[in-house]
């Protein structure tokens, strides 16, 4: 009885926050908006609208491919205009790169973020990296690409350095871009930044985090960011943020934050667009 009241109390506590957290979005980006940044949400809903089912129950039922219970459930569930990752990860490199980068995303789970992005960046290479077999829906990744972009899939482990040898020795690029949505604990960020990713960037650069209020985790990101700085000889800006995740207004929002040597304190204030609780660490 008493675990069941605490459970009732709890749910009421996060849907009250759930739509608080709406509603100072919706007033927010009333007033800070910008008109390429909505043109970009309306193309990712399309997108969205155009996959029935990102994976089956019986497929889920063997493979959870990392998403929680009350993930799954939403995964599918249509999302608002708030704006999510997967849309201001397509506007910077829209702005900053324009088209034709390395993109690699660490942790694609199903591809609900790796397909949107391929569906608004142009002419580029787009590689998923992640501990499980591609999802059976996109077996054939190289069918979903689009805008004359490549696809390719990479299975390994962020925590397995055989892994990610096998991966550099595949994929000797740099990336201009790199999404980090694998694991979430301080040690598989870290390790994945010493297998994958110190190596591996281009002369301009963006780092992009997700889930940075999972415990430990912004420690570790400064931390990286440290060992940036110390690597290269130029300025390393690095920022955090709140917005909506793969699920949109239907989970609350995520912190995420990137680690860079652009600036994009100043392209924003160029672009006239502002995000939610956006800050410049030091
Ligand atoms: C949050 S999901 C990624 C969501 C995806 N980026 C999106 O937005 O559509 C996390 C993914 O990380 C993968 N993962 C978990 N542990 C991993 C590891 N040690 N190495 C590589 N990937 C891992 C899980 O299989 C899952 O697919």
């Amino acid at each position: 009885m008493l675990e069941q009241t605490k459970y009732r109390l709890n749910k009421i506590k996060y849907l009250l926050t759930l739509n608080y957290q709406k509603f100072r979005v919706t007033i927010f980006y009333k007033f800070n908006s910008n008109k390429d940044f909505k043109k970009i949400i309306n193309s990712n809903r399309e997108f969205l609208k155009s996959v029935q089912n990102f994976l089956p129950e019986e497929v889920y039922l063997t493979n959870d491919y990392g998403i929680q219970r009350r993930i799954y459930d939403q995964i599918d569930k249509k999302i608002s205009s708030h704006p999510t990752y997967s849309d201001f990860i397509v506007f910077l490199i829209i702005k900053i790169f324009k088209e034709n980068i390395n993109y690699l995303e660490i942790g694609v789970s199903v591809l609900k973020n790796f397909l949107q992005i391929n569906y608004n960046i142009l002419n580029s290479h787009l590689i998923a990296y992640d501990i499980n077999e591609i999802n059976p829906v996109f077996t054939n990744i190289s069918a979903e690409a689009k805008n004359k972009n490549t696809l390719s899939y990479f299975t390994g482990s962020v925590l397995d350095i055989n892994d990610s040898n096998e991966f550099k020795k595949k994929y000797k690029n740099k990336f201009d871009f790199i999404f980090s949505d694998a694991l979430h604990t301080p040690e598989a960020i870290r390790s994945e930044y010493e297998l994958i990713i110190k190596d591996s960037l281009a002369d301009k650069f963006i780092i992009y985090y997700d889930d940075l209020d999972f415990e430990g985790l912004e420690f570790e990101f400064s931390n990286i960011k440290l060992d940036i700085s110390n690597n290269k000889e130029q300025k390393i800006y690095f920022y955090t943020f709140s917005i909506f995740g793969w699920i949109g207004e239907h989970e609350k929002l995520h912190k995420n934050g990137m680690i860079t040597n652009i600036n994009i304190d100043k392209l924003m204030k160029l672009e006239s667009l502002k995000i939610f609780k956006f800050k410049e660490m030091n």
